[in-house]
């Protein structure tokens, strides 16, 4: 037997859910907070659950951590002595290791502190039992989530817990001129997927505009092909790495073998998009990579997912598909050219 909170998209917890369901049987849910975070108990071992998370990953689960010690809340200093007595006990956890501490807190919680009192607190235990905190890139993750009368405590690699930031919520500095919030999309795919855009030669952007998937590209050192009927931003005009063509991606035709990286963010009905994907085709190399977002506008997300992917994989394997923080009614897929 095994304790979890399960987080996801504000809006998508239902559809974590149900994955979660069909990967393990007679698992148990309940509600943490509406439509996002949920505590899940499942009749298998803690390995048992990861391996089987690692096999198939859920598109809608964000991030998970493990329950390995939950603690009632007084509602006084005394909440985190008692935090620091207990992962003063977990000494073969930190022991020689990077640590990140991560407090996520509910919103009626009675538990006092906030993540930055709570991190400064156990920064200096695990400093004592000999680990090192490190905020970014941490081999240990201490997740701790304040529920209304329980704190729940977690241990685990950030791979374990399918994110290394608190709760899977990804955050991006905004920059000054930013064309639009999609590049944090793209961004997150990145490092999601384990992408490096730099080391890529040529990209078409299908559905472009204002600009911010061609920006990050350029600013990557890519030359960029960029489709859109609509207008891109004006700043982008200064590249002279881009190409831009004003209008529908149905209309344009490319040499065969022209791109090895392929974005596609139109926002448009998954089946068109994936048409409109698929007649590109020849325009990629072989084993080219694709990052499409994919939107989720009917009422069965999980069917039309897999519609979408049958459809893609006549020309392309799938690596991943996964609802990314920055997604709003959307996934994002990462395919790579057959
Ligand atoms: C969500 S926006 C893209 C945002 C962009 N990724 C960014 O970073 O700024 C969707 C865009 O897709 C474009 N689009 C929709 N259908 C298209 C088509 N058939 N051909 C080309 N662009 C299309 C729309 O004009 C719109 O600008």
């Amino acid at each position: 037997m095994s304790d979890w909170i399960g987080t996801a998209n504000h809006g998508f917890a239902t559809l974590a859910m149900e994955e979660l369901r069909r990967l393990f049987r007679d698992i148990k849910f309940v509600q943490l907070r509406a439509g996002e975070i949920f505590r899940m108990e499942v009749p298998l071992s803690r390995e048992e659950i990861m391996s089987g998370l690692l096999e198939k990953e859920p598109v809608f689960l964000r991030h998970i951590q493990p329950i390995d010690r939950t603690l009632p809340i007084q509602g006084n200093a005394d909440d985190l002595q008692a935090l620091s007595e207990l992962v003063r006990s977990a000494r073969m956890r930190c022991e020689g290791k990077t640590i990140a501490v991560h407090l996520r807190r509910a919103e009626n919680t009675k538990f006092l502190y906030s993540a930055a009192d709570t991190k400064a607190v156990l920064d200096a235990v695990l400093t004592e039992l000999g680990g090192e905190p490190e905020m970014q890139s941490p081999e240990m993750i201490c997740s701790i989530y304040a529920g209304v009368d329980d704190l729940y405590v977690g241990w685990g690699s950030p791979k374990e817990q399918l994110s290394d930031w608190p709760g899977g919520a990804v955050r991006f500095q905004r920059e000054e001129g930013q064309i639009s919030r999609a590049k944090f999309k793209l961004l997150e795919a990145e490092r999601a997927f384990g992408l490096r855009f730099e080391t890529y030669r040529e990209a078409l952007d299908i559905g472009a505009a204002p600009g911010g998937w061609t920006h990050l590209l350029l600013e990557r050192g890519l030359r960029v092909t960029s489709v859109d009927p609509a207008e891109l931003h004006s700043s982008l005009k200064a590249y002279q790495r881009l190409n831009y063509l004003k209008k529908n991606a149905s209309d344009v035709k490319f040499p065969s073998g022209t791109f090895d990286l392929l974005v596609c963010d139109m926002s448009w009905s998954p089946m068109q998009m994936s048409k409109l994907v698929l007649e590109k085709i020849d325009a990629l190399s072989k084993n080219a990579t694709a990052i499409i977002t994919v939107k989720l506008m009917h009422k069965k997300p999980l069917q039309t997912i897999r519609d979408v992917i049958e459809r893609l994989e006549s020309e392309f394997i799938l690596k991943k598909a996964k609802q990314l923080f920055h997604n709003r009614d959307e996934i994002t897929l990462y395919l790579i050219k057959k």
